[in-house]
């Protein structure tokens, strides 16, 4: 395997950008390719077969651009279709889990709450963890409707704001100290999130323990891309490309193709 091939990542829309800026800034001399399946989203009502298929081809394109590792960042994918994709494919998976276990660790009320997509929660990989902190209480809330926003670029709106409400302070009110985000993309709410919860309740989520095993396990598989040239980064998308450029700042070291 050639360490110059790109990582490769993909999430059913934009939101997995959240990931792939941990990814970039622990990696920068690491070449990307990011697939955006917005067309598809949100992942998170479809049902496991659904999900199965579409990780596939997402799997399938990442290949054909020779990714040496796939991040599959979307919470939704990776705990229903992980297991799958691993069984089919020859490459190596780092996937997302809502960080449960830190937040059940460090929760002094002894109480969590978890805001995540209907597939999330509903999926065998998330009862499992949810398993391993039995003397927590760990409150579930599917955050219907705030992909779909994000995917339109609908962020700081009204709607948005009372969704966020609606969701958060019933979790609030059951004396919560922890917020998991188990979406990839509710990390582009946390400031929304921050107006609307009291500040000692902390806000985790997964992007920066998904890097770091993305670099764990290249440097184990010695894949560390040593090369000096730039770096490229590349985003797909099957969608208009305005969401995903702002999201991304506008960054100029950015190109957009669509599939
Ligand atoms: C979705 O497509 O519904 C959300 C993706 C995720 O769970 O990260």
């Amino acid at each position: 395997m050639n360490k110059e091939n790109p990582i490769g990542l993909f999430d059913s829309g934009v939101g997995g950008t959240s990931i792939w800026k941990e990814v970039h800034a622990l990696l920068p001399n690491e070449n990307t390719i990011y697939l955006a399946d917005s067309k598809n989203a949100p992942y998170g009502i479809k049902s496991k077969e659904e999900i199965i298929f579409l990780s596939s081809k997402n799997t399938e394109f990442l290949l054909e651009q020779n990714s040496k590792i796939i991040v599959v960042a979307c919470n939704t994918a990776t705990t229903n279709a992980i297991k799958e994709l691993r069984a089919k494919y020859d490459v190596p998976f780092i996937g997302i889990e809502p960080a449960i276990k830190p937040a059940a660790l460090q929760s002094k009320t002894q109480t969590i709450g978890i805001l995540a997509t209907k597939g999330t929660l509903n999926s065998e990989l998330f009862h499992k963890s949810v398993s391993n902190h039995p003397d927590v209480k760990i409150i579930e809330q599917i955050g219907h409707g705030l992909v779909q926003l994000i995917e339109n670029g609908d962020i700081n709106t009204p709607e948005m704001e009372e969704l966020l409400k609606s969701y958060l302070i019933p979790m609030v009110e059951k004396n919560i100290d922890y917020l998991v985000l188990g979406c990839s993309h509710y990390p582009y709410l946390i400031p929304q999130i921050k107006r609307l919860i009291p500040s000692h309740i902390k806000i985790i989520d997964s992007g920066e323990a998904v890097a770091k095993q993305t670099k764990r396990i290249l440097e184990s598989l010695n894949l560390i891309n040593g090369s000096n040239k730039k770096s490229s980064q590349i985003f797909y998308t099957n969608s208009e490309p305005e969401v995903l450029q702002k999201l991304l700042n506008y960054e100029q070291n950015v190109v957009y193709k669509s599939f």
